[in-house]
């Protein structure tokens, strides 16, 4: 079964062709630069690119796997959560595709693709504990199978990329700044003093970072040295010197420190209410976090569970595993029709 996936709920355009869950090609344009200069994703322009870029992305991949549009079987697309411009482009562009060729059309959630794509490179065990971080959302889930997920926590406010992106604004790192984060508290060892893990004492599964975000604001409202002028580019952060390096270092390491931290309490706690399960699965954009990452391992670790963390390529946005998510969808007999409509926000 070929299955293509169709990608643009925020700022990246992709497709990918699946045959039977084996990836067989992508493409994928980032719209990072443009949306950098304003510090943040426009809506606007982000649904502008995805209409500019798709045709001919879908066109240059389709030549290069040697395939006819009236060949695939499905066509899957990320149907929310994500900008509700951004969305109905790839969702349009997916209805016509069907319509014209035949193809079954599959909506698919952008959250759940995340947590599936690991099983591109592998299998997953389930039941799995899922932990989604990305710069719009913070979610947990147990999942039974690849198309049975039950939610358990969200964020009450800031996603922790966001927060991630936020602290890295604070510090004029360019946009999205939580690599850079990341990669310069590499330098320092965390005070685990310095910031709160927020919203830990009660025994809640939800998440709530805007806090941990404000505390890093306070600190650097006392220690303005720590704000270098604007950095254009990672060049800018790598010339960075000195005294305020090693102490900007520091206060990275222990965002990242808290971060982590926080979002290990939270999925012990999931553990332990949702009973058995075989595997932890961590994605998203933050599962890039070198201290996520190792905080990850530990968990699983101490619980018994199968890691399953997505190469780095695979934790940002991309088509692969829409398509990828959408095959499991089709196989099991779902299909939609092509009424289907884009869900920005909430539970898709
Ligand atoms: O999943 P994703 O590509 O896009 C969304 O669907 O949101 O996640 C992007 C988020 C951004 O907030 C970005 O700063 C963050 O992931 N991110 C990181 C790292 N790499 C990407 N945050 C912390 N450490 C990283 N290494
Ligand atoms: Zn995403």
């Amino acid at each position: 079964m070929l299955t293509l996936g169709i990608e643009t709920s925020c700022d990246e355009t992709a497709v990918a062709l699946v045959e039977d869950g084996r990836l067989l090609g992508e493409k994928l344009a980032t719209q990072i630069d443009t949306h950098a200069l304003f510090g943040g994703v426009v809506p606007e322009i982000a649904s502008r690119e995805h209409l500019r870029v798709l045709p001919r992305l879908f066109r240059e991949l389709m030549a290069e796997i040697g395939i006819r549009p009236d060949e695939i079987d499905t066509v899957a697309v990320a149907r929310g959560p994500g900008l509700l411009g951004s969305l109905l482009v790839g969702v349009s562009f997916a209805k016509a595709l069907c319509l014209s060729t035949g193809a079954s059309l599959i909506g698919v959630n952008h959250l759940w693709a995340h947590l599936l794509a690991p099983g591109l490179d592998g299998e997953i065990e389930f039941p799995a504990l899922g932990l989604l971080v990305s710069g719009g959302h913070t979610h947990t889930y147990r999942i039974n199978s690849p198309v049975e997920f039950e939610l358990l926590g969200r964020t009450l406010d800031d996603a922790a990329g966001e927060a991630f992106d936020k602290v890295a604004k604070l510090f004029n790192f360019p946009y999205p700044g939580g690599r850079f984060v990341d990669d310069l508290g590499r330098e320092a060892e965390p005070d685990t003093k310095l910031f709160p893990r927020p919203y830990i004492e009660n025994d809640s599964l939800d998440f709530s970072f805007s806090g941990l975000k404000t505390a890093v604001a306070n600190y650097v409202a006392i220690r303005p040295e720590l704000v270098f002028e604007k950095m254009a580019d990672p060049d800018a952060i790598a010339a960075l010197t000195g005294e305020r390096r090693v102490d900007l270092a520091r206060v990275c390491a222990s965002f990242n420190w808290s971060v982590a931290q926080t979002l290990k309490i939270k999925v012990e706690r999931a553990l332990k209410r949702v009973g058995p399960t075989k595997s932890l699965i961590v994605a998203g954009g933050v599962a890039a976090n070198s201290v996520v990452r190792e905080t990850m391992k530990g968990v699983a670790e101490n619980h018994g569970l199968r890691l399953t963390l997505p190469d780095l390529g695979l934790c940002t946005d991309n088509g692969a595993m829409i398509a990828f998510a959408g095959w499991q969808l089709a196989r099991v007999g779902y299909s939609h029709s092509l009424e289907l409509e884009a869900i920005p926000r909430g539970h898709v």
